[in-house]
Parts: C-alpha cells; structure tokens; sequence
C-alpha cells in the first residue's frame, strides 16, 4: 500500500500557485524523478518527517550540511545561547575570530579566511580573488562540476570535449562565460590543452576535489596532482571547491584525504552546521586580494552572522574533537556500497556503484563512471521508477540520478540495513 501523502500534495498545489515550480531550489521539486514532493514538518538525527506524519530515513542530510545527523543537540544549544544575545549585529564579533581560527587549524593550507552565505558565494568570491590576484580573466571548470550558480559557471557542460563556454541558463549573456572553458574531469590533457591554447590567460581551474554533483566520481589516481603542477608551472590560481567534500571526507576534507593542496578552497554546507554559510580561504598572498585590504570588492550584510557562526564553529569543533566519526562513517559508506554491489550481482544487473567515504551513488548503467560522459549513460528513467518505490517505503534518497547518497553521524547500521532490504524487495532478490 502507497504511503498516505495528501498533506504534502495539498501544500504543493499551493505553493505552485505563489513560488516557481513550487520550490525555492529547483530539485526539490522532484522533476526528474516525477512523484509528489514531501513537506517536511520535522527533522531529528537521521530521520525526517513530512505533514502526513510519514518518517524517513534521510540519505541527503540537507544536501550534506547535517553530518552529525538533524538537531544535534549541542550544535542547538549553541544556536539558543547565540539567539539570547542577539540574532545579527552587523559589525566584528568573537565568535568570527573563533571560526577563523578554528578553520585554519583544521585545514594547514588555509591561511585566512573570509565567511560568506552560501556555497554559491563563495565560489564567485574566490574566482573574483584569483582573477584579481593573477590579472587574467579565463577560467577553466570541469564537465559535470557544479559551483553554484553564479554566471560564469552556469556553462553546458557538453560532451566532455574542451568548448569555449554556452550558456547553459537562459538568463547567462554569453559575455559572462565567454571567458569559461570546459575541460573533462579525470582527463589531464583535456587541461594541458585549454593551458597551451590560451598561455598566461588562464586565471584559476576550479574542481570538485571529488565530483559529487554528476553522482559521485573519484578523481583518479595522479588527476589531483596533475592540476596542482598544471597550475603551478602555468601561474595559475588551483581552487577545490569543497563545498561538499569539506569536513566531510576528513577533518581537513579533500585536501588531507587526496594530499594534494590548493591555492584556494571554498566551503558551505558542513562549515554552516545546517544555517546558511560558505566559506573561501586559502593563501595569504592571494586572500588579501580582498578588500579592505586589497582591491577585490566582496562583501555582505549577513557575512559571519553569529548565529550561523555558532553552529557552524560548534558543528566543526564536534568534528574536530571525534576523529573517529569520520572513520565510521567512511567505514558505513563501505558497508553501504558493498551491500549495493552484491543486491545488484545477485539480481544479475550490471549497475554500478560508485562512492568515496560517506558519498555513494548507484548508476543504472553497465558503464565505469568517471566523467561525465560516463555519467550521463545511466538510465534516468530506471533511476525514477527506483527512487519513487524507495521514497514510499521511507527512504528519502536524492531525488535525482546525479546527486549523492549522503550519510551522517546518526545512521545506524540498523538504517542500512533496512534500506539494503527495501533494495532487495526492489530489485527482486
Ligand atoms: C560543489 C558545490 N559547489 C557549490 C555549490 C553551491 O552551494 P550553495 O547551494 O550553498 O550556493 C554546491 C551546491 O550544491 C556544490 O555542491
């Protein structure tokens, strides 16, 4: 029997009626997955709940912020304490020196740091510093990477061949991504090439360390270090964009998990502790390309905010003084994916499952994933029919074939199990 869901549909024709498409971030309006979108009334460790009093198992952990699971308790508790004294003050405060401090403890390579509000920001702010820093405009992105949604990255993603860069939004003049080129991720000389087309043009090339907005792809062995000594022969500026894998994959993210270090990194989700927070740091020398200091403008009403500030400094803080949780998760994702695999050979089906530490994704394609191209062989459709039994049966997954499995703290093995079951009924094992 179909969970009972008319609250949320009654909600959604509403919402329809006074916000596009329904939503305030276009996936979660479910269109690539069909179905009807669950407004969600409560959340709390690893579990959600939507208006029809329907609990779910939550594998996006709102798209990666929450992982110590929902409303930890110590993370609330620092927000309450923050709230007593005032919700914004609009000028300096502790708590912004504590979080930048903590930041560059955390992570070596981060010299400074500058707080913003989202991920989306953050990545704008730090290609602004690297073009200021360099005096070059052209900036190299992958396929299948997303960084938000400022224009100059809102480019097509293509087929995986270098392109100078298209609009992929209406709404994106051609100018703001003249000065974008795609190369394919996993794929070096994809990247030598835009570099020797283009000499001393190249201002910075920016990556997922590990992509997880195409599912989930590793970078390959050697793909990381490549672009380090790419950047550094051609004067240009490396950014990671961790604003997923951040404080998630280690206390210092992509950059101690893979050893490779960038000029630049950018944060959000994790860094934020589930309020609205993003992060670019890096380099001295290039950082104080920022205003006041330097003459690259970026600024914000709400920059460093001390409620955000709280939860985000006390999320990391928890993070920093549990290593282990890292080690359990990762060990979880493991579990995870070995437990996918084997549903998947015993029902014969060649999919395949990808992942690194909590980050997982199951492909309905017969193809290795490493790019975009690679990804973009998996059957959607199949993807859809998977998710909406899944969802009915309490597992809230990402509603869409590119976007990660995310675990947190809160998971249990019970959780998995019972999701690895729900997959067996799924798949007919
Ligand atoms: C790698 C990456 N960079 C940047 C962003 C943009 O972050 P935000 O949605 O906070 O603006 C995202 C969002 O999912 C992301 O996954």
């Amino acid at each position: 029997m179909s969970m009972e869901i008319e609250k949320s549909k009654e909600l959604f024709s509403r919402a329809v009626q006074v916000i596009p498409g329904g939503v305030n971030s276009p996936v979660r309006a479910f269109s690539p997955v069909g179905g009807q979108p669950r407004f969600i009334t409560k959340a709390k460790g690893e579990y959600l709940w939507d208006e029809d009093g329907n609990k779910y198992i939550d594998y996006i952990g709102s798209w990666g912020p929450m992982i110590l699971g929902h409303n930890d308790r110590r993370v609330l508790a620092a927000v309450h304490e923050q709230i007593d004294q005032g919700m914004s003050y609009g000028a300096c405060a502790d708590i912004e020196v504590k979080m930048a401090e903590l930041i560059t403890e955390m992570v070596p390579a981060v010299e400074m740091v500058r707080m913003v509000n989202s991920g989306t920001e953050a990545v704008m702010s730090a290609i602004r510093v690297a073009r200021g820093y360099t005096g070059r405009n052209k900036i190299i992105k992958f396929a299948g990477c997303y960084h938000g949604h400022a224009d100059a990255l809102l480019v097509s993603a293509g087929s995986g061949l270098m392109t100078a860069g298209v609009p992929g939004s209406a709404g994106v003049p051609e100018g703001a991504v003249r000065d974008t080129l795609t190369a394919s991720y996993n794929d070096l000389v994809s990247v030598e090439r835009l570099f020797s087309e283009n000499p001393d043009e190249i201002a910075c090339v920016i990556v997922e360390p590990v992509a997880a907005n195409m599912g989930v792809v590793e970078p390959k062995p050697g793909f990381l270090e490549g672009l380090r000594d790419l950047c550094t022969s051609n004067g240009a500026v490396l950014i990671f964009d961790e604003v997923i894998t951040g404080f998630r994959l280690k206390a210092d993210g992509a950059i101690g998990y893979y050893g490779v270090k960038p000029d630049l990194v950018t944060y959000g989700k994790i860094i934020g502790g589930g309020m609205p927070v993003g992060a670019y740091g890096g380099k001295r020398a290039i950082m104080e390309m920022a205003a006041p200091v330097g003459r690259v403008y970026q600024a914000g009403t709400l920059s460093g905010n001390p409620v955000a500030m709280r939860a985000g400094y006390e999320q990391l803080m928890i993070l920093r003084r549990n290593p282990t949780i890292y080690e359990e998760l990762n060990k979880m994702g493991e579990f995870f994916r070995k437990g996918m695999r084997q549903i998947l050979e015993s029902a014969g089906l060649p999919y395949k499952v990808n992942g690194v530490g909590s980050l997982s994704c199951l492909y309905f394609t017969d193809q290795e994933v490493t790019d975009y191209a690679s990804a973009q062989t998996s059957d959607t459709e199949k993807f859809a029919d998977y998710f909406r039994f899944m969802i009915d049966k309490g597992n809230y997954l990402g509603p869409s074939q590119f976007e990660a499995i995310f675990l947190s703290d809160a998971h249990t093995m019970k959780d998995l199990n019972q999701t690895l079951f729900d997959m067996c009924e799924y798949f007919g094992v």
